[in-house]
C-alpha cells in the first residue's frame, strides 16, 4: 500500500487511546502503604496492612520457611516444567489434611476436591466463578463488615453480592441476632460467606455454641456455606482450634467450600499459595467437580506457580518441618496477643476515655478500634500512624516500641479529635 495514502487516526493525532481514562482510587488497604511510603517522618508506622512484622518492625521469613526452600533448590532432581492445571499434588493433598484434619471422613471418602490457586485471593476467585456458572443460586451473603475485596471478587465472579448483620458497635462484638434473622431470611441455597477464624476487620469471632447454631441454620435452609480461612494458626496459635468451625461443617456430611491462604500462617504473602476445596456429598461428584473447576482455572491463568507450592509441601510432609512450622507459628500468634496486651495497658495507664477491652478480646491479626474517618486522619496527619479509615489496625505491625507512640496518638485523637 502506498503510505502516502496512510492518513493518521483521528486518535493517534488527540493522543493516546486511552486518554479519557479517569483515574481510579488507591485500593482502601492498599492504598495505606500508598501513602506511608511517600511519608518522610522517622516516626511513622504503618498498621494498615495485613502482614506480620517482628520486634524490630522487620518482615519475617520463617526460618523453616528457608531450610524448605534450601532443600528445594539443592535438589538436582526438582525443574521448573508446568504445574497440572489444578496444582501440585501433595499440596492439594496436605492442604485438605490441614484444614480438614487427617481423620476426616470427607477425606477418606474421597469426597473433596482440592486445587492449588493464587493464594486466599485467588481461591476465593475461582470458588466465586465455579459457583456462578454451576450452582443454581447465585446470590452470596457477606457478612459486614468483611474483608474489603470480597464483594469485589466475588462480584466480578459473576455473583449478586448480599451481606447479614456480623458486628455490634454498641457492644464491639458480634450481633447475633441480626446475623441469625438475616440468614434465616436468606432464600433456600443462597451461598454464605463465612471466616474460619479471626474474623477480617472486626477481630470477632462466634463462639463454638454459636457457630453450632449457624450451622443448624445454615443447614436447615440448606444455605452454601463458603469458608474464607486466611489466618489458620494465626488466631489461637493453634492449628486445629481454628479449623474447628469449619470441621464442624464437614462432620455433619453436608456440601462445603473452603479457601486456604499461606500469606499469613506462613508468612509466604508474595509466593501467592493457596488451595479451593470443594466437599461433595460423594466421590463421583467430587470428580465432575474437578473437571469442571479446570475449565474455570485453565483460560484464567492456566496453572498455578510451582515455587510456593513446593514449599509449603516440603514442610507439611515433613515431621521435624511440620512441628518446626507449628513452634514458630505460635510464636507470632503470642507476639500479637502480647501486643493486646500492651497497647491495652497503654491506653489504661494514659487514662484514655472509653473501653478499651475489646482490645484484648478480639481474635487474630487485626483490632476495630472503633475509632471514626476523623479520628484515622488526626493520627495520620499528627502522629504518621497509617491505618484503614474504618479505624482497623493490624497488631502485627506493632511492637514494644511502636505501643506507646500508638497510645499517645490514640488518646489525643480520642480527647481533641473527637
Ligand atoms: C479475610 C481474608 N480473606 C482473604 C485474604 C486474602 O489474602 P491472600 O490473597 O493474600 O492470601 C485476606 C488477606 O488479608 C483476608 O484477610
Amino acid at each position: 500500500m502506498d503510505s502516502q495514502n496512510i492518513s493518521p487516526s483521528p486518535t493517534a493525532s488527540s493522543g493516546s487511546v486511552f486518554a479519557h481514562l479517569v483515574r481510579a482510587p488507591e485500593d482502601p488497604i492498599l492504598g495505606v502503604t500508598v501513602a506511608f511510603n511517600k511519608d518522610p517522618s522517622p516516626v511513622k508506622l504503618n498498621l494498615g496492612v495485613g502482614a506480620y512484622r517482628t520486634e524490630e518492625g522487620k518482615p519475617l521469613v520463617l526460618n523453616v520457611v528457608r531450610k524448605a526452600q534450601h532443600q528445594i533448590v539443592n535438589d538436582p532432581s526438582r525443574n521448573k516444567e508446568y504445574l497440572p492445571i489444578v496444582g501440585l499434588a501433595d499440596f492439594n493433598k496436605l492442604s485438605a489434611k490441614l484444614i480438614f484434619g487427617a481423620d476426616s471422613p470427607a477425606i477418606q471418602e474421597n469426597r473433596i476436591t482440592t486445587v492449588q490457586c493464587l493464594s486466599g485471593t485467588g481461591s476465593l476467585r475461582v470458588g466465586g466463578e465455579f459457583l456462578a456458572k454451576h450452582y443454581h443460586q447465585r446470590i452470596i451473603y457477606l457478612p459486614k463488615p468483611t474483608w474489603g475485596n470480597h464483594t469485589k471478587v466475588f462480584t466480578l465472579a459473576g455473583l449478586s453480592v448480599k451481606t447479614y448483620r456480623y458486628y455490634a458497635p454498641a457492644t464491639r462484638g458480634l450481633d447475633f441476632q441480626g446475623l441469625l434473622e438475616d440468614l434465616g431470611s436468606a432464600p433456600s441455597g443462597s451461598i454464605v460467606l463465612l471466616h474460619a477464624c479471626a474474623h477480617n476487620p472486626t477481630g470477632v469471632d462466634p463462639t463454638p455454641e454459636q457457630w453450632e447454631q449457624i450451622r443448624q441454620l445454615i443447614r436447615s435452609k440448606a444455605l452454601l456455606p463458603f469458608f474464607d480461612s486466611a489466618y489458620q494458626g494465626f488466631a489461637s496459635g493453634n492449628l486445629d482450634a481454628d479449623a474447628h468451625s469449619v470441621r464442624s461443617f464437614v462432620a455433619d456430611g453436608g456440601e462445603l467450600l473452603a479457601a486456604q491462604s499461606y500469606a499469613k500462617n506462613m508468612g509466604l504473602y508474595g509466593e501467592r499459595v493457596g488451595a479451593l476445596s470443594i466437599v461433595s456429598k460423594s466421590a463421583d461428584v467430587a470428580s465432575l467437580v474437578e473437571s469442571q473447576l479446570k475449565l474455570v482455572i485453565r483460560p484464567m491463568y492456566s496453572n498455578p506457580p510451582l515455587h510456593g507450592a513446593s514449599i509449603v509441601a516440603t514442610i507439611l510432609k515433613d515431621r521435624d518441618l511440620y512441628n518446626e512450622w507449628t513452634i514458630e507459628l505460635k510464636g507470632m500468634a503470642d507476639r500479637i496477643i502480647s501486643m493486646r496486651q500492651q497497647l491495652f495497658d497503654a491506653l489504661r495507664s494514659r487514662g484514655t476515655p472509653g473501653d478499651w477491652s475489646h482490645i484484648i478480646k478480639s481474635i487474630g491479626m487485626f483490632t476495630f478500634t472503633g475509632l471514626n474517618p476523623e479520628q484515622v486522619s488526626f493520627m495520620t496527619k499528627e502522629y504518621h500512624i497509617y491505618l484503614t479509615s474504618d479505624g482497623r489496625i493490624s497488631m502485627a505491625g506493632l511492637s514494644s516500641k511502636t505501643v506507646p507512640h500508638l497510645a499517645d496518638a490514640i488518646h489525643a485523637a480520642v480527647t481533641r479529635a473527637s
